[in-house]
């Protein structure tokens, strides 16, 4: 039907007989003379109309926004100081000869040209096919659809074997809530979806496999945020006789790679290593931001013994934690920003927000001002302001409470802190996270929940060892973090089936309800299983980052909005009372809806399931 591109046309192609096909993406009238711009995939064409061919023009009068065109003429330059720098295609113009409306387009919900920002996320889903047509979304897919010809062409020249495993399967521990699938041939029976290929995966390194590799569609049924959708693609991968340190860097080569090619930029190799507990302690969170300057210092010990209740209390419980957070510069901060962040960690669960403003670091109390310095020993004072290393100028402000609380309100208060005040550095600071515990106590339920998933592998090797200090142990996994954004984890993997049942015996699993649920993995763990070891990648994500798009719905074709629907479709729909029947479920009136109170791993139930 053409013979070119839009924005493909240049100077070069100054008198071809071309033709275009597109839509009308904007036109003008000069003189009589009437100008459209031609959009395709690979952008913009300016066509002239003139009056003089009469068919033309009387076609051209009939166009509007989004018409798909067929256009066919000659190219010329475009007049001396007409040229449109900003448009690859801006030298020339197409004189045409014959245009033909291929098809009329109703008014357009919102102009394809608009920002993006200006239009409703929620429209933008509905109309999909409009919003797909804008250059950026294009810009996305294209590079995603790169990513992904990078990343099998790395791992198929290493020997990885790209295998597919199924989505109707059974549920998968990875900590969401299962999407299930209803059974016709086995009625009162579901398949879920798989929250990702875990057991698969180990299943085809016991196969003999030896290394494995997918981009892989997971489901989860959770809370959504801007960095999360209920389904998803990984980039899922395995390999037997390896061990992580070796996986690590054969992953730190793919993605400097992934980063050379698509941002010509160099990340520094190897990628740093810092240990859960010092991630928590320094940032107050498992997925740092190293951009971000501010760090936590640690006072609990510093506390115990002060007379200012609150601190001393918080440093006394037994997962309490006192910490400050220095802000340098922070004393010019005013008393009503002050509140808006005390506001926001109120909001997150914090009782308060103590503060010292430090105007001269030298002059012990007098140099500094808070309403809590009269509840501070000088002696507290003075150590307090050198293990935070404070300076004149500074802002201290201090969390006290459960520990766990203390990182989940100061962890976001720097995130805050360092976008309120720009102080978040140029680049990319990726870097791996290692050390986690195996196992978490929930106090709540007063029962151990892996901190990953159940096959992670301790590393202590002494099964009887990890029956009797479980709280103790920690696993052979590793999360890669890039600018504060968690982009993959994984880790060694039991391959041993007398630690597999303690781990699951430890996660309240009695011996029949782990050979029930993991009879399978438990048969193939007896018989031969290699060691192992492996990682999973949030491809989404990963195209976020490098996108430079501030959520995975800008990087996904037709994603879902946070109540998990797709406007377009209008999935999920309600089934007739025969398809429920067929699949041996009777309708009922639904419940009004609750908003979702679960979050990432929120879900108890089938944490260890
Ligand atoms: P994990 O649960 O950490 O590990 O998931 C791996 C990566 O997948 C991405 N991710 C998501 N992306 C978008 N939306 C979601 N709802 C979502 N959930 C997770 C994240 C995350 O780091 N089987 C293990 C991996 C292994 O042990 O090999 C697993 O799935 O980027
Ligand atoms: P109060 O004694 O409750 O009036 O608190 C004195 C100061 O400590 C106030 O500035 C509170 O915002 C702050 N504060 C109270 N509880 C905490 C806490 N758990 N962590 C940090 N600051 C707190």
């Amino acid at each position: 039907m053409r013979t070119h591109y839009c924005g493909e046309l240049r100077a070069e192609h100054v008198a071809t007989e071309v033709v275009l096909c597109g839509w009308a993406h904007a036109w003008r009238d000069h003189g009589g003379i009437l100008f459209l711009d031609v959009r395709d995939r690979s952008g913009l064409a300016q066509v002239v109309c003139d009056p003089e061919q009469r068919e033309v023009f009387d076609v051209a009068r009939r166009v509007r926004d989004e018409y798909v065109l067929r256009a066919r003429g000659r190219v010329r330059s475009r007049p001396e100081g007409t040229e449109n720098p900003s448009l690859p295609s801006g030298a020339v113009e197409v004189l045409v000869e014959n245009l033909e409306i291929l098809n009329e387009a109703r008014t357009p919900a919102f102009q394809v040209s608009e920002t993006r920002t200006r239009v409703h996320s929620e429209k933008r889903l509905r109309h999909r096919y409009l919003d797909l047509r804008r250059p950026e979304l294009l810009a996305n897919l294209e590079l995603r659809a790169r990513i992904i010809h990078r990343i099998r062409d790395f791992l198929e020249r290493r020997r990885f074997l790209e295998v597919e495993t199924p989505l109707l399967t059974r549920s998968t521990p990875e900590g969401a809530r299962d999407f299930l699938v209803p059974s016709r041939l086995q009625p009162g029976s579901c398949y879920a979806l798989p929250q990702s290929p875990q057991l698969f995966k180990q299943l085809l390194m016991m196969g003999g496999i030896d290394r494995y590799f997918q981009i892989a569609h997971c489901f989860r049924d959770e809370a959504l945020r801007a960095d999360r959708q209920p389904e998803f693609t990984q980039l899922d991968l395995e390999a037997a006789f390896l061990e992580e340190q070796t996986l690590q860097e054969l992953m730190e080569e793919l993605f400097t790679g992934l980063f050379q090619a698509e941002l010509e930029v160099a990340l520094p190799r190897p990628f740093p290593r810092l240990s859960y507990d010092k991630a928590l302690d320094d940032f107050g969170t498992d997925r740092p931001d190293l951009r971000n300057p501010l760090r936590l210092t640690n006072l609990t010990e510093l506390f115990r013994d002060s007379s200012f209740r609150v601190f001393a209390g918080a440093a006394n419980l037994e997962d309490g934690r006192v910490a400050a957070l220095r802000l340098p510069g922070g004393a010019s901060l005013s008393r009503s920003e002050i509140d808006a962040y005390t506001e926001m960690v109120r909001e997150l669960g914090a009782q308060g927000l103590a503060y010292i403003k430090v105007e001269d670091a030298e002059a012990g109390r007098a140099g500094l001002q808070s309403p809590i310095l009269k509840f501070l020993e000088d002696a507290t004072l003075r150590q307090m302001l050198a293990e935070c290393g404070a300076r004149r100028g500074d802002l201290l402000f201090f969390g006290a409470g459960d520990n766990a609380l203390v990182n989940a309100t100061l962890g976001p208060l720097r995130d805050r802190l360092a976008a309120d005040r720009e102080l978040l550095e140029e680049g990319w600071r990726p870097l791996w996270i290692v050390d986690f515990p195996l196992l978490e106590r929930n106090l709540e339920e007063d029962r151990w929940e892996a901190l990953h998933h159940p096959f992670t592998a301790p590393l202590e090797t002494d099964p009887e060892a990890v029956r009797r200090a479980p709280g103790n142990c920690r696993s052979r996994a590793y999360d890669l973090v890039v600018n504060g954004v968690e982009l993959g984890g994984g880790s060694v993997r039991i391959h041993q089936p007398g630690m597999q049942r303690v781990v699951l015996e430890l996660l309240g699993m009695d011996s029949a309800s782990a050979e029930s649920r993991f009879g399978f993995l438990l048969r193939g763990l007896e018989s031969g299983c290699p060691p192992h070891c492996g990682i999973a990648f949030g491809i989404d994500r990963l195209v976020m980052l490098l996108a430079g798009a501030d959520s995975i719905r800008e990087v996904i074709a037709f994603p879902k909005t946070q109540a998990g629907i797709c406007p377009l479709t209008e999935a999920p729909a309600p089934v007739t009372p025969r398809q429920l029947r067929e699949v041996g479920l009777r309708a009922h009136q639904p419940p009004a809806p609750t908003p979702h109170k679960d979050s990432a791993k929120g879900n108890p139930a089938s944490k260890t399931a």
